[in-house]
């Protein structure tokens, strides 16, 4: 698990052309969400494509501990033979989610309503991250929850034993948050509304459809007004885990900053609660073809051609736009580093939430590779050095974030001198297989 064995230097040197095909793994949400979906079914929930990256089997040895049966049963193939809504047992030991905020936050609504006791972990990263998020609006069903200062974890949550619907704004554009009030809405009579102001990623309304909920989505002056009526009977599904945009956006952005790079990626979410850093990066100029737009287990995707794409011009990111592209503001960074002007980041303080403070992450590691940012509270501003200009030559701290790490090893494949991360570990977290599948393109990588 991430965090808790050594760290792993590694270094991204200068990289020839990147050529091929990058097939990316399975999507982290809706991985989790397959598996805790899974668990609320009567019966056998059957699913390929589900990443096997170390948060995804982390919320896999937590749906165990709650009762449901989970098996794996091939590389991707998975069955989990659900307890039912309000199924769940009271686990026998501390949950420990490991680095991921989407396991601990969807599984602590889960189990919110049902009148049993659960301890939650995590490693050094989750356990600075805020719970009070999710424990607030659980707090409105009657569930306690007792952590440490600043609601941090390890903490304990009490399933609520009488809970009472609720009625929720969200107060931070969050689809862990949300997805966790729907969760602990499912054992819950009668309706449970939560109202978005921005929409998020939406596979959890998605899924609850699938799985046979009745939710409704009405699009209001005051946002998306979702209405999930609750004790459903959960009808176990088969669920096509899609490729991972997120994961899609790290060789995708590599083949835009490399020199002489054309390759193809298949498969990638162009769901339009995901698909902001696509859209970013068009403004911005890169040559990306969408082809073969089709459907892919429930999602809409495309296979993405990308061709290195010279000089590409910075752009002011629209704010709205954040909830989309939340994950992928540090690759962007890179793409920001290696265009032609200005690139401003705003409204992205969520970013300081995140398994880093991933504004400080960036903000320093680019500055120690030889780039001009400024940033405050809500805000990131990247000055461009134009194709090839980013000096490089240094060793960027991740702070136990994978997409911190993957994202200066990008920059390394194009900058002049080799950029190391200190420990490339936590890449584990969401994409096991990144180190071959970008050295099978043709990036230089090496470990230490
Ligand atoms: C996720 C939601 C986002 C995202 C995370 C996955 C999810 O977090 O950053 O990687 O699966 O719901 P927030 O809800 O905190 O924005």
């Amino acid at each position: 698990m991430s965090g808790h064995g050594d760290a792993q230097p590694m270094t991204a040197h200068k990289s020839g052309p990147l050529r091929g095909t990058a097939s990316v793994p399975g999507d982290k949400s809706i991985s989790h969400r397959s598996l805790i979906f899974g668990a609320m079914a009567v019966g056998e929930t059957k699913i390929t494509g589900l990443l096997e990256g170390q948060d995804v089997l982390d919320t896999a040895k937590a749906m165990r501990a709650f009762g449901a049966t989970v098996t794996q049963h091939g590389p991707g193939a998975w069955s989990v033979q659900g307890v039912g809504v309000g199924g769940f047992q009271e686990p026998a030991d501390v949950i420990d989610c490991g680095n991921s905020g989407t396991g601990v936050r969807l599984i602590m609504g889960t189990m919110a309503t049902t009148p049993i006791t659960a301890t939650f972990t995590g490693d050094a990263s989750l356990r600075k991250r805020p719970m009070g998020r999710v424990t607030d609006p659980l707090a409105l069903f009657g569930t306690q929850a007792y952590g440490r200062k600043g609601g941090r974890l390890p903490m304990t949550v009490v399933g609520a034993a009488n809970p009472v619907p609720v009625r929720y704004a969200l107060p931070v554009a969050s689809a862990q948050v949300k997805s966790a009030v729907l969760l602990a809405g499912l054992n819950v009579p009668g309706e449970t509304v939560v109202i978005e102001r921005e929409p998020t990623r939406d596979h959890s309304e998605r899924m609850l459809l699938g799985f046979g909920a009745t939710l409704n989505v009405e699009k209001t002056a005051e946002g998306h007004v979702i209405t999930l009526v609750g004790q459903p009977e959960l009808r176990p599904q088969t669920v096509a885990v899609p490729r991972d945009p997120s994961s899609a956006a790290f060789p995708v952005c590599a083949a835009l900053v490399v020199e002489g790079s054309d390759i193809l990626v298949p498969g990638v979410s162009q769901n339009l609660t995901r698909n902001g850093l696509y859209l970013t990066l068009v403004e911005m100029g890169a040559e990306i073809e969408f082809l073969s737009p089709r459907e892919e287990g429930g999602e809409p995707v495309a296979d993405l051609r990308v061709r290195f794409s010279g000089a590409m011009q910075g752009i002011e990111v629209p704010e709205e736009r954040a909830p989309s592209m939340i994950d992928e503001y540090p690759i962007l960074s890179v793409v920001a580093a290696f265009s032609e002007g200005r690139t401003v980041m705003r409204g992205v303080k969520e970013l300081r939430v995140k398994e880093s403070d991933r504004i400080d992450a960036m903000a320093r590691g680019l500055e120690a590779c030889g780039v001009r940012i400024e940033e405050d509270e809500d805000t990131l501003i990247v000055y461009g050095m134009g194709p090839g200009g980013v000096p490089g030559g240094a060793i960027c701290a991740t702070h136990l974030d994978h997409r911190i790490a993957m994202s200066f090893l990008v920059c390394g494949m194009a900058a002049k001198a080799a950029v190391s991360v200190d420990d490339a570990s936590p890449i584990v977290t969401s994409f096991p297989i990144f180190e071959g599948l970008m050295a099978g393109l043709g990036a230089s990588l090496s470990r230490g």
